[in-house]
């Protein structure tokens, strides 16, 4: 039932904006809106034999639906059989990869510079009995360590490095090994990247970022081809409850409609800081896939369609790096990316990632990116003094 794309009007290859606006909208009712509104229900009227779509609130919501097939329409657009379900967050959508593919004495291959709680499901998968070896995610080093994996996780462009490696290779060399592949598309957006196309086994994403985009919900999602491995995952959801409320499904799927906008004008303005930020004496580092120079370009360009909204680079010292956050005016101090409201931090300061102490992870929002280049050209003159 979930995720399966039945919107109709639409062809995949339609543009991005007008399956943006059109994702996942169900069929034209008289009287009723575009785009109905949540469903507030813990139970269904379920008179007789207990069977489905919608029983218990845990199992399944009509909100949900909703944005499952939206998702699903974005992620892998014309693919029929593929079906997508919806979580509270991008880390329970990873867990639930994680935890209802793997048992006791299986091995799974982690990034070892991927987001900073990774290494919490680490210790946990550990405990478990199951073995976790990680690689990083540059010069797809995975295909060391993929021998006997059950599972292979990748995450790119990685968070915070912005390293990229190249997913249809790695997904080939898995399957060839017998491992299910799951790609991280958090940074992408499924307007960036479309990890099934490439290979993939399941598509999870914490759709708290770019996604929805205005900072205000935690989401998360995993798109998977119909099967067993998903319906494991469908299992583990209902088993742990990490389910979304259906205010939060309901105003995610109403953020998915400006995707296409607030991606495309985020991206060319993190371009835009990109650009003017290379050169600058003050800034090492500096890391955005779409730079034409970047490291990560040259795979990148061949698997995505848009380089995302952060670009990273490192000051001199940590009071550098402070003093630079401290002069921003129209950028955020705070964590997790993809929103309008740009948002900036000193990444070390949380002490989970492989980072230098100055190193600043610049997430850019829907600002007009004239008044955008010039505050962080300003705070980086501005944190010299
Ligand atoms: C790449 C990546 N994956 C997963 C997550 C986890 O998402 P959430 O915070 O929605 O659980 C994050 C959060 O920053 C992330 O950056």
């Amino acid at each position: 039932m979930s995720g399966t794309a039945t919107n109709e009007g639409i062809s995949p290859d339609s543009g991005d904006g007008t399956r943006a606006v059109r994702a996942g909208l169900p069929e034209p009712v008289k009287y009723e809106p575009t785009l109905p509104g949540p469903v507030f229900a813990a139970h269904f009227h379920l008179p007789g034999e207990p069977t489905g779509p919608y029983t218990y609130g845990r199992d399944e919501n009509p909100t949900w639906t909703h944005l499952e097939h939206a998702i699903g329409e974005l992620e892998a657009p014309g693919q029929d059989g593929v079906e997508t379900l919806v979580f509270a967050s991008g880390m329970a959508a990873i867990s639930s990869v994680l935890f209802s593919q793997l048992r006791a004495g299986d091995a799974v291959v982690l990034p070892g510079d991927g987001y900073q709680a990774l290494p919490l499901a680490r210790a946990q998968l550990e405990a478990y009995g199951i073995e976790v070896r990680t690689a990083p995610t540059a010069s797809d080093a995975q295909i060391e360590v993929l021998d006997g994996a059950k599972l292979l996780l990748i995450e790119s462009p990685s968070n915070p490095g912005l390293d990229v490696c190249d997913i249809r290779k790695l997904a080939e060399a898995a399957h060839a090994r017998g491992a299910l592949v799951a790609v991280d598309n958090t940074l992408a957006t499924p307007l960036g990247q479309r990890p099934l196309a490439l290979g993939a086994d399941f598509s999870v994403a914490s759709g708290t970022k770019q996604l929805t985009g205005h900072g205000d919900i935690l989401l998360g999602y995993v798109t998977g081809r119909t099967g067993e491995p998903m319906t494991s995952v469908r299992r583990w959801r209902k088993i742990v409850g990490a389910i979304p409320g259906p205010m939060e499904a309901w105003l995610a799927h109403r953020s998915i409609a400006t995707l296409q906008m607030r991606v495309d004008r985020q991206n060319a303005t993190a371009l835009a800081v990109a650009e003017a930020l290379r050169g600058r004496p003050e800034v090492s580092g500096l890391r955005y896939p779409g730079l034409p120079d970047d490291p990560s370009h040259k795979v990148a360009s061949l698997q995505m369609r848009r380089y995302g909204c952060v670009v990273s680079f490192t000051l001199a010292t940590r009071v550098r790096a402070e003093r630079f956050l401290d002069a921003l005016r129209l950028v955020d101090e705070a964590t997790s990316f993809g929103g309008v409201r740009s948002t900036a931090e000193r990444r070390g300061r949380w002490g989970g990632d492989a980072v230098p102490e100055g190193f600043v992870r610049l997430s850019v929002g829907a600002e007009d990116p004239e008044d955008l280049v010039a505050d962080v050209l300003r705070a980086l003159e501005e944190s010299e003094r």
